[in-house]
């Protein structure tokens, strides 16, 4: 069977770093899930007038949520935190109130940057938030890339290191989705 992975990018750009990490990962993960890429940039900007009554494309992306069995966000880091686009994106997965699509889904995190801070500091803040929206988010392994010389001129993953890491990455996360559902399961049995 293969995971249904609703996945978010945080860079929107033609030449972003971070649609060519997810791509790399995707080639570590595609046997064992279904990767869903959601357009996040196509969403409105989130407003309380419109969340009673939003757009069909928020319905289609909460109910994509909804239908996943874990989450993907490759971020960059704007200013120490995420990218505007991202964090509209997750606010529109957290409403109405009560109607919080996030919650108990697991998650992981990772991103790239064009410096050596590698989006620290952008990935904690994620943290912070899906934390507050009960996203089991992933602890290790984690990814701070510094990915200014890891692509080529066609997009392509050229650094041996990192494609080493990916591959670990992509192992710890298979694993992190199978013990979340586990734990669901032993949780339901209990109840
Ligand atoms: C508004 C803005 C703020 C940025 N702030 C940071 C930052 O705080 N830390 C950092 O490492 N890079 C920062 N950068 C540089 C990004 O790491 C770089 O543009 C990166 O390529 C963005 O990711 P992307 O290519 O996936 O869009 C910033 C870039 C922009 C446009």
């Amino acid at each position: 069977m293969a995971y249904q992975i609703l996945c978010m990018v945080g860079g929107i750009s033609r030449n972003s770093l971070n649609l060519k990490l997810f791509r790399a990962l995707e080639g570590n993960l595609s046997e064992r899930c279904s990767l869903d890429l959601f357009p996040i940039q196509d969403l409105p900007f989130f407003s309380q007038d419109l969340e009673m009554d939003p757009p069909a494309i928020v319905g289609d992306f909460k109910e994509r949520i909804e239908k996943s069995q874990a989450l993907l966000f490759v971020t960059p880091e704007y200013n120490r935190s995420i990218p505007g686009v991202l964090k509209n994106a997750v606010d529109w997965g957290s409403r109405p109130a009560g109607k919080n699509t996030w919650a108990r889904k697991p998650a992981g995190i990772l991103g790239a940057s064009a410096g050596n801070i590698g989006t620290f500091g952008a990935q904690q803040h994620l943290r912070q938030v899906l934390g507050a929206l009960g996203v089991r988010v992933m602890l290790q392994p984690e990814i701070y890339l510094n990915g200014s010389k890891a692509f080529g001129d066609q997009g392509q993953l050229i650094d041996d290191y990192v494609k080493g890491m990916l591959q670990k990455y992509a192992q710890g996360y298979i694993s992190w989705i199978q013990e979340n559902m586990r734990t669901s399961v032993e949780a339901a049995h209990r109840s």
